[in-house]
């Protein structure tokens, strides 16, 4: 393995020292290292199919919205109803972003506003102050058109792709496009979005939601057997974590689920005492108040609404919530995902799609993350949770803007559960920074999907 001088990537199949990933374990360069953190811009950011923006962002023709990743921009403007188009962000005048966050370009015209080029929503280039001065009064329209980035519209989602070259979209996202399509993904709209700055490697970030593992110790609010093995004097307990399953897939997406023993299907931990009504409620609660997303207010009154009810023969408790959960949703003309047994084992899990979009589908809503460096220090990343759900017709959603936030331990800028979350990640970073620490070891299949998005990471590195 030879050296990589700073900010340079190497040459083919190269890594810097340090970044390696091992059959159990990966280099702490990988979240520490400039040169590592180069590399990824140059190898992957540049390379890999991501999510640029959601539908809800630009809802209407001539609606822009701007997505930055290290020093890249890219504009995703809404031509019509059927049409979105991506653009490298800059004026090819002398460089301007032509935009920045989101808007709406009136009258359908792009304009710079530097020294007021003028294009359509489909970049051509519409007006050019003194244009006779330009290459001798030969400037052509195809030198100043503005200049495409590929697109894809999936599950209400733009993804983009700088490589011209890279693999079509289609064959990317195969692996997990069936399962993200059944879980109705397309029909859920805005409801909040959140983005916070943090601390640490985007990995460091992202892999805090890759398993479930951390549960017990992280949220012992959701482990009551688990907390007291931890924090008390118990030698074992039926843990929680042990009730999520693990899938990794090729091009580095991966997935985690309940199965049947997640809270949406009725389950509840087997030591809890009393009525499994009242304890199913409890835990939703937990959700409702621990994230305001995945269970919905509305949700923990459909549960409220099974005290007293009888369960008939052959069914069971969390046959019955399903079911009127999806009477609710009808009632409402709510649109919801086919109600079928592979959708309610991924209620409750994540579907990870590569290399940093995490899913976490449940019953009618979806709440989602996506964490991407903050420029090219590998100590800073940008965090963001978007909440979404479905809307009955009648109820009009609202157009998604970012809501930025400013500390991850607020209560009153995030809940329970992502404080928790939050709060060990500037902590995980600056650990991986002592001299002491060179590799972190990984569980076999409670971490699975983490080793998975390495593995894939290292062959767009090495390519
Ligand atoms: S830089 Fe855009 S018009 Fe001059
Ligand atoms: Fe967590």
């Amino acid at each position: 393995m030879s050296n990589v001088a700073p900010l340079r990537a190497g040459g083919p199949g190269q890594l810097p020292p340090g970044c390696e990933v091992g059959e159990h374990s990966l280099g702490t360069g990988r979240y520490i290292d400039p040169a590592f953190a180069r590399l990824e811009r140059d190898k992957l950011w540049l390379k890999v199919w991501q999510m640029a923006a959601r539908l809800d962002e630009i809802p209407a023709p001539g609606d822009y919205t701007t997505y930055d990743i290290i020093d890249q921009s890219v504009m995703v403007v809404r031509v019509d109803a059927n049409t979105i188009k991506a653009y490298h962000n800059f004026c090819p005048h002398r460089g301007t972003a032509l935009s920045s966050g989101c808007g709406h370009f009136e009258r359908e015209r792009i304009i710079c506003p530097f020294h007021g080029w003028r294009w359509d929503l489909k970049g051509q280039i519409q007006f050019v102050l003194e244009r006779q001065e330009f290459c001798g009064g030969k400037l052509q329209d195809a030198d100043i058109a503005l200049r495409e980035v590929r697109s894809e519209v999936f599950a209400g989602f733009v993804f983009i792709n700088f490589d011209r070259n890279a693999q079509p979209f289609a064959d990317f996202i195969a692996p997990v496009k069936q399962r993200i399509e059944d879980l109705g993904l397309g029909l859920m709209h805005h409801y909040w979005w959140k983005s916070l700055k943090v601390p640490s490697n985007w990995k460091v970030a992202q892999e805090a939601f890759h398993e479930a593992y951390h549960l017990p110790a992280t949220h012992p609010q959701l482990d009551a057997a688990g907390r007291e093995v931890i924090y008390g004097d118990r030698k074992d307990a039926p843990w929680g974590h042990l009730n999520v399953s693990y899938e990794t897939f090729a091009n580095g997406h991966g997935r985690f689920y309940g199965g049947a023993r997640t809270p949406m299907q009725g389950y509840t931990p087997p030591e809890q005492e009393g009525d499994p009504v009242e304890k199913m409620i409890r835990r939703l609660e937990l959700l409702v108040t621990g994230l305001d997303a995945m269970v919905l207010p509305e949700d923990l009154e459909t549960a409220k609404a099974l005290r007293g009810r009888k369960i008939p023969a052959g069914s069971n408790l969390g046959a019955e919530y399903v079911k009127l959960l999806y009477e609710r949703a009808a009632m409402q003309k709510r649109p919801m995902p086919e109600p079928k047994p592979e959708n309610f084992a991924q209620w409750g899990g994540e579907v990870f799609v590569f290399p940093n979009l995490l899913l976490l589908p449940n019953a009618g809503n979806l709440m989602f993350y996506r964490v991407r460096p903050d420029g090219l220090d590998p100590d800073r990343c940008i965090f963001e949770i978007f909440s979404t759900r479905t809307y009955a017709p009648t109820d009009p959603f609202e157009r998604a803007v970012v809501q930025p936030m400013t500390d991850g331990l607020d209560p009153k800028q995030f809940n329970l559960i992502p404080r928790q979350d939050v709060s060990n990640i500037p902590r995980i970073q600056r650990g991986l920074h002592s001299s002491g620490m060179k590799k972190v070891w990984l569980a076999s299949y409670n971490e699975s999907v983490i080793m998975n998005m390495h593995q894939e990471l290292d062959r767009y590195l090495r390519a």
